[in-house]
């Protein structure tokens, strides 16, 4: 399969229409077969659900080439379970296991022209998303939806790749302890928007949010969970009903204690814990492992001992597996790649 004339090292995390992508609607009751379509834009009503009342949910997953030339998809099925939760959370009829899989392999066999080659560090981001649809004015969801997947190549979503990045503890919380932060809902990152603008105009990369009922707690950032490494080698991972199970946290939970023999806890992360800890990280797909240098608490710095030049030597053992697995390197646990 012949690529596209991209220059693939040069991407950053933005978005570029690739030339196909797929369309269900759910109308009566039920799912149609769907099927792939070379329109990117949607018409839709001034009163659609999704726009009055922010009824969405989405995923993000990645298709990669291995090193054998093969296109390649990282745990899929991960993310189907993850949208039919957060579906059931925000009265979206789920999308079957089985129907997000083959909408799946569909759009990056139609875009595989997109996928970036095996290291040339960039990869196609695909962006499934479900939202209603009708027009709805009382406050109730909708009765007919669209679910899509679109594919955009990317390269890494803080400009500096591998540098490491500085963060801020945010004043404003991102989800409330009984609400949607452990769903990948809209509404999530709408609340985020000011937030994040606000700490780039301070010169921060990212905001580190606390738990919203006692503030002493990590949670989590806008778009990835955290990692950290203690000084004697262990990882280190919040763990909290306000945040969203990350697929590659969880990834790299597994990776840590079978590949790397690194011992693992995933509990309640102290704020003042941090100062402690050698390394830390943001994981997620887009993210894959963005290293954190600095963490500024209105003023009062944290600096972890990996410092501002590279990832620390856990975080990179991990970085260099995961994506290893990912594209095909390193033996990939049962079920991990799925063959497009
Ligand atoms: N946390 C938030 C708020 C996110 O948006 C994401 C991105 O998907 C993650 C964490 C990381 O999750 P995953 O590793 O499944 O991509
Ligand atoms: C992802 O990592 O897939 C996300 O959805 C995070 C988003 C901030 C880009």
């Amino acid at each position: 399969m012949a690529k596209k004339d991209i220059d693939w090292s040069s991407l950053g995390f933005g978005y570029m229409p690739t030339d196909e992508r797929y369309v269900s609607w759910f109308k009566d009751g039920k799912w149609d077969d769907g099927a792939l379509t070379k329109d990117p834009n949607i018409t839709m009503s001034e009163c659609a659900c999704v726009l009055q009342y922010a009824q969405t949910v989405f995923e993000g997953l990645k298709a990669y080439t291995t090193k054998d030339g093969r296109t390649v998809c990282f745990r899929p099925d991960m993310n189907a379970k993850r949208l039919a939760e957060s579906c059931r959370r925000l009265e979206i009829p789920e999308v079957p296991e089985e129907k997000f899989i083959d909408a799946v392999k569909k759009v990056v066999k139609a875009n595989e022209a997109y996928v970036p080659p095996f290291g040339s560090g960039a990869t196609l981001y695909l962006r499934p998303f479900v939202f209603g649809y009708d027009s709805i004015i009382g406050v109730k969801p909708a009765n007919e939806f669209q679910f899509r997947i679109f594919a955009t190549p990317v390269g890494p979503y803080f400009k500096g790749g591998a540098k490491p990045i500085t963060i801020r503890v945010s004043d404003v919380d991102r989800a409330a302890p009984h609400g949607t932060g452990d769903i990948k809902a809209g509404l999530n990152y709408a609340m985020s928007l000011h937030n994040i603008v606000d700490a780039h105009n301070c010169g921060f990369d990212e905001n580190m949010y606390l738990d919203p009922k006692t503030r002493t707690k990590v949670e989590e950032t806008g778009g990835a969970n955290f990692i950290f490494i203690t000084k004697d080698g262990k990882l280190v991972t919040p763990k909290s009903n306000s945040i969203l199970p990350s697929i590659t946290r969880r990834s790299l939970m597994y990776v840590a204690e079978h590949y790397l023999n690194m011992p693992v806890e995933h509990r309640e992360v102290y704020f003042d814990e941090l100062k402690d800890f050698a390394e830390c990280g943001l994981c997620g797909t887009a993210a894959v492992i963005s290293p954190v240098g600095k963490i500024v608490d209105h003023g009062k710095e944290i600096c972890f001992p990996s410092g501002m030049e590279e990832m620390g030597p856990y975080t990179k053992k991990l970085y260099e597996t995961l994506t290893g697995i990912q594209m095909g390197e390193i033996e990939a646990p049962e079920g991990w790649i799925v063959e497009i």
